[in-house]
């Protein structure tokens, strides 16, 4: 049957954008990014072609863990601007035609946060039961030996009231507890809160944390724990993360979306694969998206990939819609873990893969790790591992817009410091060279968002060895295309054995072979991807 796009939804037919808010686009020359910043540059994400934006929290916050430690979940923090302004971002984004979704945090607020500061004020507090507070053992030591992900115990001791509470992550962001109904409830009237002024979605943020074994059982050593690896990966969190009814507060989080039209949530999950395929939840009533990110994690290898993919695509439930990511504002930069050159590969593999794409803001111009002094180390993860360089800033860094001072991004001083190249490597310089990796994702997503094999179609693998992979994307009733990918910096060809291949050159990661004719023989230049639109 022909495929039919409109029985596809916004979200599986579109490009998601990640805006790291502080670092987009400052415009009262403060140094840090702000909403009326990015309204100023939507016109950019319109022309590259991305049809939906995620922007990282912009609500209130004390910025100990920038924005993802936040005091009031319905309101503008005032360094982004407020709501008004907000108000304008939304409309401006729907009146492109594009789609608009937030960063939600629910699995912990800040220690700013009226809710939190009412529950550590005495025990009897009618809030106290919102967070997770637990006496001492009695040697007075914590309550058990779970660890925070930004180093140390996830444990704080609280003299005036002689508990410990829990964090996640640091002191200053205790985590909810998600199995009082009064949490539900407030969490879910937020959603509703935005969701009542039209945004379209939220990415949800570490999903996989918000439930913890009733039991407070203490987590199991790490066999895999080495020494280069952050302190909170020296236990397994069998106890503290992914518990079974997570899964129904998920589902509960749904059915709030579902009281709208067309809304959905991506979930931040770090799982091994068959734990993270059951955020889809029973039915698909879970999570729309569970981020995919494999290709963050993995070596960057042909037959690792090429197996690794179809491990996906095999897990997959029936009718669970999958995703891709290569980069985003945790982890090191894709073209500082892969390389320049190899950086065009990975655009095109992310670019043509079945399931919805998330581009990370700056990859489309090529963006680098920023090497951060010391004493400008602004991540708390840097601050308190010193020893062990897990820094997020350096992938967090200013966008490079033009050549002028600070890169178009600010007129002050910018919060962090940006890349020294960026008076080449900018948009404006990059937009109408040919060559440029700007380019390249626009051509790339112009071509995905034409051609329905490519946008929704069904995803064939075709071959992998040790340098090379290449598959197949099909939609009855229109063209199809053979991606071939070298991820090796050496020549590699192959001949297919069981299709036939002609057909023509549409994109190349290098454009001048474009328009090349291909008939059963592939042979690439170290470093190449090409798309081949194929013969009827
Ligand atoms: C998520 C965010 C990360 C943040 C953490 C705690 O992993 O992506 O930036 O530090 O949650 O909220």
């Amino acid at each position: 049957m022909e495929v039919n796009l409109q029985n596809y939804r916004w979200w599986q037919r579109g490009i998601f954008y990640q805006v790291y808010p502080r670092s987009f686009q400052d415009s009262n020359g403060d140094g840090i990014g702000d909403l009326p910043g990015i309204i100023s540059r939507l016109d950019h994400l319109k022309w590259l072609g991305v049809t939906a934006i995620w922007i990282s929290p912009m609500y209130p916050s004390p910025m100990k863990d920038f924005g993802y430690d936040i005091a009031d979940y319905s309101g503008i923090d005032s360094v982004y601007g407020n709501m008004e302004d907000f108000d304008k971002l939304l409309h401006e984004v729907h009146a492109r035609g594009m789609k608009l979704t937030l960063d939600f945090v629910p699995n912990h607020s800040s220690d700013q946060h009226p809710w939190f500061i009412e529950s550590r004020s005495s025990r009897d507090n009618p809030k106290r039961d919102w967070y997770i507070w637990r006496d001492a053992r009695p040697d007075g030591s914590e309550p058990n030996n779970w660890l925070a992900m930004f180093g140390g115990t996830g444990w704080e001791w609280d003299e005036q009231t002689g508990q410990y509470y829990y964090h996640a992550f640091l002191k200053e962001q205790p985590d909810l507890n998600w199995r009082n109904p009064e949490v539900q409830k407030a969490m879910y009237d937020v959603l509703r809160f935005w969701l009542d002024k039209g945004v379209d979605g939220f990415r949800v943020d570490v999903m996989w944390h918000m439930i913890k074994d009733a039991q407070f059982r203490d987590n199991p050593p790490n066999p895999r724990y080495e020494q280069h690896m952050a302190t909170y990966e020296q236990l397994s969190p069998v106890y503290s993360t992914d518990q079974a009814e997570v899964h129904d507060i998920v589902r509960a989080m749904r059915e709030v979306l579902e009281e709208y039209d067309d809304r959905m949530m991506i979930g931040e999950i770090y799982l091994p694969l068959d734990k993270l395929v059951a955020y889809y939840g029973t039915d698909n009533r879970g999570a729309h998206l569970p981020f995919n990110f494999l290709l963050l994690q993995m070596q960057w290898d042909a037959r690792q990939i090429a197996s690794m993919i179809d491990q996906y695509e095999g897990a997959l439930p029936a009718q669970g819609w999958p995703n891709w990511v290569l980069s985003n504002h945790d982890q090191p930069r894709l073209t500082s873990r892969v390389g320049k050159q190899q950086a065009r590969v990975a655009a095109m593999l992310l670019l043509t893969l079945r399931g919805t794409p998330t581009i990370y803001y700056g990859d489309e111009i090529g963006l680098q790790d920023v090497p951060i002094p010391f004493d400008e180390v602004q991540d708390p993860q840097g601050l308190n591992m010193p020893e062990k360089n897990l820094s997020r800033d350096p992938a967090r860094t200013p966008m490079h817009w033009d050549e002028t001072e600070n890169a178009g991004f600010t007129t002050g001083k910018p919060w962090l410091r940006l890349g020294r190249n960026y008076a080449h490597r900018n948009v404006a310089k990059q937009k109408d060279r040919h060559h440029s990796i700007l380019t390249l994702y626009k051509r790339l997503i112009e071509l995905r968002q034409s051609e329905p094999a490519l946008m929704v179609g069904n995803y064939m693998p075709v071959h992998a060895d040790k340098q090379m992979i290449a598959y197949m994307r099909t939609a009855e009733g229109h063209d199809s295309f053979l991606i071939a990918l070298n991820l090796s910096h050496k020549p590699s060809y192959f001949t297919a054995k069981h299709i036939d291949i002609k057909g023509t050159i549409e994109i190349a990661t290098v454009p001048g072979i474009e328009g090349s004719r291909i008939d059963g023989v592939i042979n690439l230049y170290g470093d190449d991807g090409i798309i081949i639109r194929l013969d009827k």
